[in-house]
């Protein structure tokens, strides 16, 4: 079976979070169940030297009535653990950072480019697999040339929208398409929709996600399409794995490894030295500074947190975020480290005893795993993958997206923290969980046979004429 994935970041060649980890990984365990595995994301000028150049030149054909011609791409490509990296370099890509506020248009020249470079290169999907709504225009033209679609989301809150009259050209895609039905959505085009209307299936990378985006509270207004995929039986959720090897205190480069709670105690000290923190246990954060993950919260908790922790943040992203942690990281037990620094991430995952993720909302979420694998106990409010991943004998949770909420929780961990048979047995469990791959990355391959063995996805709504409708490929 050929898969290819598409998506805007793939670990190790770019990456602004838990979507590039997921690409790093789950193609590489794919292949090693046996499937042929291509990876399709943007050859950003940030991707290291080692892609070759294969071929370069203008696409053929790429330009519809009234299209804008696409400029020359660059094609380049990595093969590394039995997988093929397909890199898609256009011009718009061609500058520093991932996203910018132009990424709509960027990744509607992208969705138009992608079939042709893989027909270019001779590679014959079976199944497309798009990630998120970079990818979503991708499904979409892949279902109407009749290639079978998955789609996954790995955060619905990012859509991928513009104004209708002048984002539906960049799309390349008939006017049938661009109904509410489609892709319209409150007079934008949107390239979310673009995958959830036209995959065969939608995934998103947790059961208790999938059914949370169904409600209005967590549906960012598409829980009605979502609702209506779920009763089509085109929408379930695969809790994604951790790369257990990247992950791995016995291994990992950065730390003094450790095997056990035990060993655990020279990491404590390290990162405690490395701040000058003192004897306190150090509750930490390795976050996106965003609302979603509930950063506010954290701070406006602050104030009672350091009357029992030590608090590391590290992470970027919202100025006045950063800001506020700034200004807290003079308080002796407040360490704020600015940015992304992997190492450091390294650093406290191990040397933490505690864990806060107080999100609003968690598609999944991946350090609370990486976390119990380091056996630091995560404080995680009751959404999304956190309630699928985080057992009650492990963890400390909480209801509410309140910093009462979150104080109370951390409260019972420094009360967990005090017994310490308690912690040491939670620890002990916390290192025992496996969040391996394989099973979901076998997951995916079940799904992917369903989708071929069935007919193309219906276009529920849309008035497609017939020959792009239905006919088979
Ligand atoms: C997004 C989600 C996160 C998930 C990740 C990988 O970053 O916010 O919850 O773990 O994608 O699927």
């Amino acid at each position: 079976m050929q898969v290819v994935h598409v998506a805007s970041e793939v670990f190790p060649f770019s990456r602004s979070g838990g979507l590039g980890d997921v690409l790093g990984v789950l193609p590489l365990v794919q292949a090693r169940l046996g499937a042929e595995v291509t990876v399709v994301s943007p050859w950003y000028a940030d991707v290291p030297d080692e892609v070759t150049e294969v071929w370069s030149g203008t696409l053929p054909d790429m330009s519809g009535p009234g299209l804008p011609v696409l400029p020359p791409v660059r094609v380049g490509e990595v093969r590394r653990g039995g997988v093929r990296f397909v890199f898609v370099g256009l011009p718009c890509f061609d500058r520093p950072g991932l996203y910018h506020p132009d990424d709509v248009w960027r990744f509607s020249q992208f969705g138009r480019a992608v079939l042709p470079v893989l027909a270019g290169l001779g590679v014959v999907p079976d199944v497309l697999h798009g990630h998120d709504w970079q990818a979503g225009l991708v499904v979409a033209r892949a279902r109407l040339s009749g290639v079978r679609g998955v789609f996954s989301v790995h955060n619905l809150q990012y859509q991928g929208r513009w104004n209708l009259p002048d984002g539906a050209p960049w799309t390349g895609l008939p006017d049938w398409t661009l109904t509410p039905e489609g892709l319209e959505f409150h007079g934008d085009v949107n390239l979310m929709k673009a995958g959830l209307v036209f995959a065969s299936q939608v995934t998103t990378v947790s059961p208790t996600y999938a059914r949370e985006i169904t409600t209005p509270a967590f549906g960012e207004g598409l829980e009605g399409l979502m609702t209506r995929l779920e009763a089509e039986g085109r929408l379930s959720g695969i809790l994604n794995g951790l790369d257990q090897e990247r992950w791995d205190p016995r291994t990992d480069q950065d730390v003094p490894s450790f095997s056990d709670p035990a060993g655990k105690g020279a990491a404590v000290a390290a990162l405690r030295a490395e701040f000058g923190l003192d004897g306190a246990p150090i509750l930490a954060s390795v976050s996106r500074l965003a609302e979603q993950k509930g950063m506010d919260l954290l701070i406006l908790a602050l104030p009672q947190l350091v009357q029992d922790w030590n608090v590391v943040v590290l992470g970027g992203g919202d100025p006045a975020l950063e800001a506020g942690l700034r200004e807290w990281a003079a308080h002796p037990r407040v360490v704020f480290a600015q940015g992304m620094n992997e190492p450091l991430a390294h650093r406290i995952y191990a040397g933490a005893d505690a864990f806060a993720m107080p999100s609003r909302f968690e598609p999944c979420g991946l350090s609370q795993m990486i976390a119990m694998r380091y056996g630091t106990l995560p404080v995680v409010r009751l959404t999304g993958g956190l309630v699928d991943t985080v057992p009650g004998d492990v963890g400390f949770t909480f209801e509410q997206a309140t910093a009462a909420d979150l104080t109370a929780a951390c409260q019972e961990a420094f009360a967990a923290f005090g017994d310490r048979a308690d912690w040491a047995a939670r620890v002990e469990r916390a290192m025992a969980l496996s969040f391996s791959w394989d099973a979901p990355a076998r997951s995916y391959l079940g799904l992917y046979a369903r989708v071929l063995s069935s007919p193309l996805s219906p276009l529920t709504g849309l008035d497609a004429p017939q020959e792009q409708a239905g006919a088979p490929a």
